[in-house]
């Protein structure tokens, strides 16, 4: 039976808060930004991926993640990107980091990439509901009025997730193996403090 428990306070409408879960299987894990110490975790977590989830998520093969490519994961651009994870309850450097989700802003435009991967050592217990749920507060705090993304059409549960939370599905003009899903955000008043 999946429970994931929340334990912080009531959502609150700050999408960089600090979210205490504790998964099914006893983890309590630390939903929130990411940090620049988070770099090497990243790093070594990447290391422990099964080669389909890598390609599920990055759509083609990948063997490491490079230093640049890392710097940008970790270092958000205010505003313009932003990054949740669901860590180890430890600071950024010593935490674990489970999963990692991501939008960026199409440059100029109200519109955003999302990108997530949630390990298969934690998946399934709703993490990935939670952490897109987050990319979703942050678009909308920041204008953002849709979010979209390119999903591999055998990835049946990015699928499954995108249409739970209200995202259509379209053929995607990249590749006829992917689809294209977006989600039309309401605009929100100015976040509560
Ligand atoms: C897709 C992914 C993010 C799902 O994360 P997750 O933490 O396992 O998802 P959740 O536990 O929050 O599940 C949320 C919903 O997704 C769907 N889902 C998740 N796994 C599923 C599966 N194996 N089969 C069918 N539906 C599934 C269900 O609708 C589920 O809701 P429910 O449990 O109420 O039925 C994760 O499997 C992953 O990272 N995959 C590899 C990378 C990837 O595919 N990234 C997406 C491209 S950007």
């Amino acid at each position: 039976m999946k429970t994931l428990r929340r334990t912080s306070p009531r959502p609150s409408h700050r999408p960089e808060r600090t979210e205490v879960m504790h998964l099914a299987d006893g983890r309590e894990l630390w939903l929130r930004p990411v940090h620049p110490a988070d770099a090497a975790p990243i790093a070594g977590a990447f290391e422990l991926l099964g080669d389909d989830e890598i390609r599920k998520r990055y759509l083609h093969p990948v063997k490491a993640l490079s230093l640049d490519y890392l710097m940008q994961l970790v270092n958000i651009v205010p505003g313009e990107s932003f990054a949740v994870v669901a860590a180890e309850p430890l600071p950024p450097g010593e935490a674990l980091v489970g999963a990692l989700a991501r939008l960026t802003r199409d440059p100029g435009k109200d519109s955003a990439e999302f990108a997530i991967l949630v390990s298969h050592f934690v998946s399934g217990q709703g993490l990935g509901k939670a952490l897109m749920r987050r990319l979703m507060e942050w678009a909308q705090a920041h204008g953002i009025r849709r979010l979209w993304g390119e999903v591999m059409d055998d990835n049946t549960a990015m699928i499954e997730l995108a249409l739970s939370l209200g995202f259509r599905r379209a053929t995607s003009q990249e590749s006829p193996n992917l689809l294209h899903v977006t989600l039309d955000l309401e605009p929100v008043r100015a976040a509560r403090r």
